[in-house]
């Protein structure tokens, strides 16, 4: 069973093709051997005709025996009354000499003979020729007639092929089209010069798409809801611990301590649901600017710097770039902000970290380059995962990362973390923009700590 559509066009097509062939093939085959054997006749005829007009008395009286060409005819004249022939072109031949007026076979020295018979009042005309030498020429003559078929045929087998392959080109193309979607980028497949087969199909696949952004939609819009909700009562209870604190017996304080932590680890991983369900939604008009990006890189090196020098860090922005992207300026920041913050937050104290800016094409790139421990290969493809943490013992909300992951589709940018592969350990985590206008290589003086 052929399951790709394409191919089961093509054979059925082609043996349909094929099958018109064979038996065109036959037919002008059986109509070019019916045809020379009349042509061959009427030669018999016409000979005939000219011995009556008194070229019988041409032939040699005593011609040589076997003198004659195999493929000739043979002519044999008759005298009323006379048992042997007047005239005869190979006397080793003997004709019956009663064969019916007309055309007539028969066995003469082993051979198959067609004769033609003609009744003249003074003579009886014998014109025969041998039944092989006819079936060569017919079936020769019939043998050119099937070449044409048999050159066309496997040039529209060809043909056939490229004509499906060529209509169905839509079909695979929508195929990749269907691939491609981007889930964070829902939008409808172009229906413009669609053939109307598939047009349905485009309709239902757009539908579901409307639906699948309807639903995305809404899940996004009930977690944005729970953590706003959600917000009001855990800044009461913050509240609420804050009077407490200076009541709370020494033996409990510990405890308390704990109890304080987790509100405001909840508190965090509200802002985080909060901040992802931001940069989620679809854009609706917010206003543009032009961002530079390399500003945006070093501020956020500064908004880190305290913690990084207190833990005795190295954090510098190495090579930069002069770079625009347009963008909502608090999302770059925040992208941005993310990964250093991971940098900062997952390496050791003491370790170091890189930033660089280079440019690739239409797009500028971020590296942030720590030397910590790096992410075990098997759960890297996680990372970007909502609430995926690879590294459990130090704290955050998994959250960080998928935040990075939607502003990055938001403006058509992408976002990499990897392994670094220069033989020290540490990650290099990467993210892109599209860049607003060409521009030109800065190094910039070196921030360092
Ligand atoms: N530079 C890094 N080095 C080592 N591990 C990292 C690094 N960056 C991210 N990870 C791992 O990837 C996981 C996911 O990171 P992500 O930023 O999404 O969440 P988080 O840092 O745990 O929490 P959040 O950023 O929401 O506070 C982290 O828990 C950590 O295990
Ligand atoms: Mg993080």
């Amino acid at each position: 069973m052929i399951k790709s559509l394409k191919n089961q066009l093509v054979v059925a097509l082609g043996l349909l093709v094929t099958v018109i062939g064979i038996v065109q093939g036959v037919s002008s085959y059986q109509l070019s051997k019916t045809g020379m054997s009349a042509l061959l006749d009427l030669r018999l005829e016409q000979v005939a005709a000219r011995m009556r007009d008194g070229y019988a008395e041409g032939i040699p009286e005593n011609p040589a025996r076997g003198s004659q060409d195999d493929r000739d005819v043979v002519v044999v004249v008759w005298k009323p009354d006379a048992d042997l022939p007047f005239r005869t072109t190979d006397p080793a031949l003997h004709f019956p000499r009663d064969a019916q007026a007309g055309f007539s076979g028969a066995e003469v020295n082993d051979e198959h003979w067609r004769i033609f018979t003609r009744e003249e009042p003074t003579m009886t005309i014998q014109v025969a020729q041998r039944s092989s030498v006819r079936r060569e020429i017919t079936q020769k003559a019939a043998t050119q007639t099937l070449w044409p078929i048999a050159v066309l045929l496997p040039l529209v087998w060809i043909a056939v092929a490229l004509v499906v392959r060529r209509s169905l080109r839509q079909l695979t193309e929508l195929g990749a089209e269907v691939q491609a979607i981007d889930m964070s980028h829902l939008q409808p497949l172009p229906t413009v010069g669609v053939p109307t087969e598939i047009a349905p199909f485009i309709d239902s696949i757009n539908t579901m798409i409307e639906r699948l952004a309807t639903s995305i939609e809404k899940e996004r819009k009930f977690i944005a809801d729970a953590a706003h909700e959600l917000r009001t009562p855990l800044t009461a209870l913050q509240l609420q611990a804050d009077n407490l604190a200076p009541h709370i017996v020494a033996g409990n304080q510990e405890r308390f301590q704990e109890l304080r932590k987790g509100i405001a680890r909840s508190g965090k991983l509200i802002t985080q649901l909060l901040r992802l369900a931001r940069a989620d939604a679809p854009m609706n008009g917010a206003p543009l600017s032009r961002v530079d990006l390399s500003e945006v890189v070093t501020g956020a090196v500064a908004d880190v710097l305290p913690i990084a020098i207190a833990r005795g860090m190295d954090i510098g922005a190495e090579e930069m770039v002069n770079a625009h992207v347009r963008a909502v300026e608090t999302d770059i920041g925040m992208a941005v902000k993310n990964l250093v913050s991971n940098a900062v937050r997952y390496t050791p104290d003491g370790g170091t970290i890189d930033l660089r800016m280079r440019r690739d094409g239409e797009m500028v790139w971020v590296d942030v380059i720590d030397n910590g421990p790096g992410i075990e290969e098997a759960l890297l493809p996680r990372v970007f995962d909502r609430f995926f943490r690879a590294n459990p013992d130090v704290e955050g909300s998994g959250l960080g990362l998928s935040i990075v992951k939607a502003i990055a589709a938001r403006y058509g940018g992408d976002v990499t973390l990897k392994n670094r592969s220069d033989g020290h350990s540490g990650i290099v985590a990467s993210i892109s923009f599209p860049v607003e206008e060409v521009s030109e290589n800065v190094i910039a003086p070196a921030l360092n700590t």
